[in-house]
């Protein structure tokens, strides 16, 4: 088996039964923030899209790059699509040219002509991914491989059940707004950076250590920001707070756990992939690449910044009336959210910096209220800051997730009072009735869900379903005192209270094993 590095968490796979391409990414996302890294704009495309088959595992720009699948990949290629809840992916391709879909259903091994097998995972909460994320993994001739990309199982034994696999691709780097754009002390901005830097490595190593495989490839990330107003997010300005470190820091963090199988591939490294071993060649050495990381970044910046200004003269559309269009589209969503707009809880806050760079109009999404209103000098949850332009943007194209667009963009700022709130997220990616109607029924059906099985834990009897995304807390859970922390996306619990301290609701089921009478659970959205 062979494997073409192509960028980020794309590749090409191929066999002698046929070729898959991978997540083909290219042109920036979100609002031409994010750029692959290292660069894989020059490479021969034309030849990398004629495939037999190709996988997208998911909706975010950083994977579905609609320009790049309409010009450069073949439309004869059989798309192997991952079974999840809205036909959105599906539609998006269709309106792109591809006509042969293979609808994998859901973790069932599907054989392909001439000895080729595939599985999809699909993961389907509202959470994961823009309503869904997916893992692809590959068997031909003995040789197996895990493309995990940046989807987040809660763990990986479907995939081992079916035998060792020799290589395994994931996600090790961040791909979020936080902390970087809170309205923070540096300080503290930099601990909690340092913090999620920490995490992500650790998630890394438990799914590195759960599937043990031969060769563990790192993918996914980082992005790279080009435009000068980003600049400050690429791992090159030694700051440890830094949540995109690049894959040489991989290796050595790799190394640090005694890690010795790991394999970099850079935009036109190949990999051929045996049962016995695996060889790779790269177009320049890896770490000669990573000497001259800053020069490559500035090189890249120059070259992509007419790409940026074109895209920047695109966002402003001053004929739109926002508060006006804000309300025609998420009042009657606000109406019919029930989970979504509890969890939330309270006024959300926009403000949005016109185009002189200084005055500003304050809207309010008001979630108890469920309305839309310009904001009435009131407490709010959560405070985000952008430019009026990026807002005119999305509704003018009508975008139905403002975190697959605005806030993954990273060109905001925000303050919030408490906690974490995933909610608000949630709703913000679920701007259509199609969307809402998925995740209100996903919260509905989860949140009544008893999960009655316990385990004991260093003393503590604990659910054993991670109140979160029922991460098995036997394998993710860690107890430090009277705190847990389950380490699939690092949330933390008071065992004593069952209060969960990363986010609100989601209270945990605990007591102390000498203890007879278990503290009560809680109300997931209380
Ligand atoms: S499943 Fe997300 S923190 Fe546990």
């Amino acid at each position: 088996m062979r494997v073409t590095g192509t960028g980020h968490a794309s590749m090409r796979i191929d066999t002698a039964a046929g070729s898959i391409l991978c997540d083909p990414w290219v042109n920036p996302a979100y609002f031409a923030s994010w750029f692959p890294f290292p660069d894989n704009s020059l490479l021969d495309w034309e030849t990398l899209g004629q495939v037999d088959y190709l996988y997208v595992s998911h909706l975010h720009r950083d994977h579905f790059d609609a320009k790049q699948l309409r010009d450069h990949v073949s439309k004869d290629a059989t798309v192997l699509l991952p079974e999840f809840p809205t036909s959105e992916m599906e539609d998006e391709l269709r309106e792109l040219g591809f006509t042969k879909f293979l609808k994998a259903p859901n973790e069932q091994v599907v054989d392909l002509p001439g000895g080729l097998k595939i599985m999809i995972q699909a993961l389907t909460s509202p959470t994961d991914g823009p309503i869904g994320d997916s893992s692809l993994w590959v068997e031909y001739d003995g040789v197996r491989l895990l493309n995990q990309n940046d989807a987040r199982p809660t763990d990986l034994t479907v995939f081992a059940e079916l035998g060792h696999v020799h290589a395994h691709l994931l996600q090790f780097s961040g791909a979020i707004w936080y902390p970087m754009v809170y309205e923070l002390p540096q300080a503290a901005k930099t601990a909690f950076g340092k913090q999620k830097r920490d995490r992500q490595f650790d998630r890394t190593w438990r799914y590195i250590d759960d599937l043990k495989a031969d060769h563990v490839f790192p993918i996914a990330g980082p992005p790279c920001f080009l435009d000068d107003a980003l600049w400050q997010f690429n791992d090159i300005h030694g700051d440890e707070g830094n949540i995109f470190p690049d894959q040489s820091v991989f290796l050595a963090e790799y190394a640090k756990v005694g890690g010795t199988n790991g394999i970099v591939l850079l935009p036109g490294s190949v990999a051929e992939i045996t049962t016995e071993g695996a060889t790779t060649t790269h177009p320049v050495p890896v770490e000669e690449f990573f000497a001259d990381k800053v020069a490559h970044l500035e090189e890249m910046r120059e070259r992509k910044r007419p790409v940026i200004e074109a895209e920047k003269a695109s966002w402003r559309h001053p004929e739109v009336d926002v508060l006006g269009e804000m309300k025609r589209r998420i009042e009657p969503l606000l109406d019919e959210s029930i989970y979504l707009a509890k969890g939330v809880g309270g006024p959300v806050r926009f403000d949005l910096v016109g185009y002189d760079g200084e005055s500003v109009e304050s809207i309010v999404v008001d979630f108890p209220g469920k309305e839309v209103r310009p904001y009435a000098d009131e407490k709010v949850r959560y405070r985000f800051r952008t430019e009026r332009a990026l807002i005119e943007h999305l509704l003018h194209i009508g975008e139905v997730d403002w975190v697959n667009s605005l806030f993954l963009s990273c060109r905001f700022s925000a303050a919030r009072i408490g906690q974490y709130n995933e909610f608000v997220y949630a709703f913000f990616k679920c701007l259509s009735e199609e969307r809402l109607q998925y995740a209100e029924g996903w919260y509905d059906e989860h949140e009544r869900a008893v999960d009655a099985e316990d385990i004991t834990l260093d003393g503590w009897v604990v659910q054993r379903r991670c109140p979160h995304l029922k991460a098995d807390l036997s394998r993710f859970g860690i107890v430090e005192g009277e705190q847990l922390t389950c380490q699939l996306h690092g949330w933390r619990f008071d065992l004593s209270s069952g209060r969960c301290l990363t986010s609100v609701g989601h209270k945990i089921r605990a007591h102390r094993a000498d203890e007879q009478t278990p503290a009560p659970a809680g109300e997931a959205l209380s």
